[in-house]
């Protein structure tokens, strides 16, 4: 990665909350290990039930996380999706499909688990996030 992009992603890495409290440094660490990585509209990014190895971070764009053609939510710049498979093990739990031209920065499991562990407000911070789509979910269940 040249030194520009890896200071255009630290950049774009700074407007995502969940990094927010990250250093400089520690921004740049994560755009370096992570790989940038585009698809077009339409494109599925993830599948439902596939092994999944990567966490995604949303740069520009629009995806639909979507389960048996329901569509659970939709996620924009500075959301993040893949971490389940990640954090369980367990294959991916819905189709995450690209719905406008979208970039994503991608972060193997093995980076992602040394970024959370080294970083308390990391992990804090995705565990609010669960939360809220849980609570989004069990209110539509009840509706
Ligand atoms: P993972 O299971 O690895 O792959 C599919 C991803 O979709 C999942 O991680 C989450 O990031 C995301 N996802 C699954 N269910 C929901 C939901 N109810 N709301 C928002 N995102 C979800």
């Amino acid at each position: 990665m040249t030194k520009e992009s890896e200071e255009r992603l630290g950049k774009l890495i700074g407007r995502v909350s969940l990094f927010s409290e990250l250093s400089e440094k520690q921004r740049k660490n994560v755009a370096k290990s992570g790989v940038e990585r585009s698809f077009d509209a339409g494109h599925a990014i993830v599948r439902e039930g596939e092994t999944g190895v990567g966490f995604y971070l949303i740069l520009d764009g629009n995806v639909e996380v979507r389960k048996k053609r329901k569509i659970l939510s939709t996620l924009s710049a500075g959301d993040f999706f893949g971490e389940m498979g990640l954090i369980d093990d367990q294959p991916r739990s819905a189709d995450v499909v690209a719905t406008t031209p979208t970039s994503t920065l991608c972060i193997s499991q093995w980076t992602f688990a040394g970024i959370v562990k080294g970083n308390p407000d990391i992990a804090m911070g995705m565990m609010k996030v669960l939360a809220e789509r849980l609570r989004k979910s069990n209110k539509a269940l009840s509706e």
